[in-house]
């Protein structure tokens, strides 16, 4: 691009001013010792960066940065770095979904109100990654996304640990007996032994991944471990490419069409991507205007296996994955099921990107025909107890109990939950069917991961390691078991699963897609006029604006004011 045809550059409208509001704009960018020759018309690409010292998984995302300016600096571009809000899966409390809405406003609004032609997400952990994807829908420029990537293979008695589904393990181990707590210590440090993200296929690595499906990141953002060279490879050439899709206008709406979530979708199947990634897409789609509906989740992941043996639904992580072959092996391997046409970030479509990918070790990467399991996609439940539907993984349940019929044992929040899921006089046996509520997007307030929650102990010493259990809750992805989750309308806002008594018959039927309470129409009318409406503890801040504006599962626990988009319009000047 000359100096002449960057018209169109929003940029321009602080840069190539020759009044005091130029003066000003250019004055003080020029005390990080920037030369006037970074104002002459070249793109600029903001790096959007979820660095912080708080959230370990980020925790590398300002050596990462220096490697994307690299790429914008070769491409001619001028790069300008800044921070948002980053969400700390380990630390937040009480769960960093309260939070992902925050982030993506602040992401909206720091692009909007800036100068930026297109912009670098830099992210990793959780909710990072959709936080910042669905602020960068909101206003639409070209928009490349650079994962930190997973960390290196957790080793712990000449064993793999993976992050998150050892913890798990490692948890029910301690409460069963059979591992010390001294023990359970020693294996922190042998989990987190690099920088990175989670290294199972949890929610990072699947939005990470999935970023590759959409076509909003370059190949092999999902699996490159963090601290692999090609990982800053991938930031460079990322930071190039952003450049590039500015002047080539390749904006985020080209990229994110509803084939872009089909294909993102068929890839979680053959992933066994986690559960969170449902209420993720969904979010991100209604920003960009994409029709998007739990049952696109189920038609178009029903028939995918999944392709990948890794945990949680597995034994290998991430790391193996990436030298097996990775996202564009699975890819390669999904082409018949995939809409190839769909536009990547890279310029190529996802067809013609991926077709020369291959599969270097098939005990990690599973053939389309000969699959790892059958079944990878998410099953979406509806009936009397989830009329707005509620969800489940398959690949990651036991089949034996994909149909079951069981008698409730409720818990009406996650403190009655830790109260008293350790009493050896809970009446519970292995049939029984878990029912936690209250822990939805209103109620907890944020929809808590605890889904899954723990075995009693009395059962676990039985030898039983899994029951079904139903939540309006979510669950890590790194967990595992007959779970069904996000169960929709939740309890707090009126939904059926806050009529459900102990001992009331339940009825689970995932090949029929039915998720039952067996109970009378008239009886649960009566119980129905008995509910006392949710009564809100927030007076103030933003647990108050969640509250009062948070959408159902259903719609992806977004706000219902920032459903959609504002475009990337430059606001009027401030003085
Ligand atoms: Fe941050 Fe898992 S806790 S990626």
């Amino acid at each position: 691009m000359s100096k002449d045809d960057d018209k169109e550059l929003r940029s321009r409208e602080w840069f190539a001013r020759q009044d005091s509001y130029g003066f000003i704009y250019r004055s003080w960018l020029k005390n990080q010792g920037h030369p006037q020759r970074m104002f002459d018309g070249r793109p600029v690409i903001g790096i959007c960066n979820t660095w912080s010292d708080l959230t370990p998984c980020n925790g590398h995302l300002r050596g990462l940065a220096e490697h994307v300016k690299r790429g914008v600096y070769e491409a001619g571009g001028f790069p300008l770095e800044f921070p948002v809000t980053s969400l700390s899966e380990p630390l937040m409390r009480p769960t960093t979904m309260l939070y992902r809405n925050l982030l993506s406003m602040d992401v909206e609004a720091s692009i909007r109100s800036q100068p930026m032609d297109g912009v670098v997400l830099l992210v990793g952990c959780d909710k990072t990654t959709p936080g910042a994807l669905m602020g960068a829908a909101s206003v639409g420029l070209p928009t490349i996304v650079v994962s930190g990537g997973p960390m290196l293979s957790g080793r712990w008695k000449g064993k793999l640990i993976g992050s998150g589904t050892d913890v798990i393990r490692f948890k029910e181990a301690v409460r069963a007996g059979e591992m010390s707590v001294d023990e359970f210590m020693a294996a922190e440090a042998a989990m987190s032994r690099s920088a990175g993200s989670c290294m199972t296929m949890g929610t990072a690595s699947t939005m990470a991944s999935l970023c590759e499906g959409l076509g909003v990141a370059l190949p092999d953002n999902g699996a490159i471990p963090a601290v692999d060279a090609r990982r800053q490879a991938l930031a460079f050439e990322s930071g190039r490419r952003a450049v590039e899709m500015v002047r080539e206008k390749l904006t985020l709406d080209k990229v994110l069409t509803r084939d872009a979530f089909h294909n993102a979708i068929v890839l979680n199947a053959a992933l066994g991507g986690s559960t969170n990634a449902v209420v993720h897409l969904l979010a991100l789609a209604a920003r960009i205007g994409v029709p998007l509906s739990l049952d696109d989740w189920d038609s178009w992941g029903r028939e995918i296996p999944c392709l990948v043996n890794l945990m949680p639904s597995g034994e290998y992580l991430m790391e193996d994955f990436y030298y097996s072959g990775g996202v564009p092996a699975v890819l390669r391997e999904l082409s018949p099921k995939l809409r190839g046409e769909a536009l990547t970030v890279s310029g190529r479509s996802i067809g013609a990107q991926n077709e020369g990918a291959e599969i270097h070790d098939s005990r990690v990467i599973f053939s389309y025909d000969a699959p790892f399991k059958p079944a990878g996609g998410i099953a979406v439940l509806r009936g009397n107890l989830a009329p707005g539907g509620a969800v489940i993984k398959p690949s990651a349940a036991s089949p034996s109990l994909m149909k079951h019929r069981g008698r409730a044992v409720v818990f009406d929040s996650a403190d009655d939950l830790k109260k008293r899921i350790d009493d050896p006089a809970l009446d519970v046996d292995a049939t029984s069917v878990l029912v936690l509520r209250n822990c939805g997007p209103i109620g907890y307030p944020g929809m808590a991961e605890i889904g899954n929650l723990p075995i009693p102990p009395k059962l676990l010493k039985q030898g039983i390691t899994d029951m079904v259990r139903i939540s309006d809750a979510r669950m890590s992805g790194t967990a595992y078991g007959t779970v069904v989750l996000h169960a929709a309308p939740e309890a707090a806002s009126g939904g059926p699963l806050a009529l459900v008594r102990d001992g009331d018959l339940i009825e689970l039927d995932v090949p029929a897609r039915r998720l039952e309470l067996l109970v009378a129409a008239d009886e649960l009318d009566r119980r129905r006029n008995a509910l006392a409406p949710f009564q809100s503890p927030y007076a103030r801040g933003w647990e108050k604006l969640y509250v009062e504006h948070v959408l159902q599962a259903d719609r992806g626990v977004d706000f219902d004011f920032l459903v959609g988009s504002s475009g990337d319009g430059v606001p009027r000047v401030s003085h």
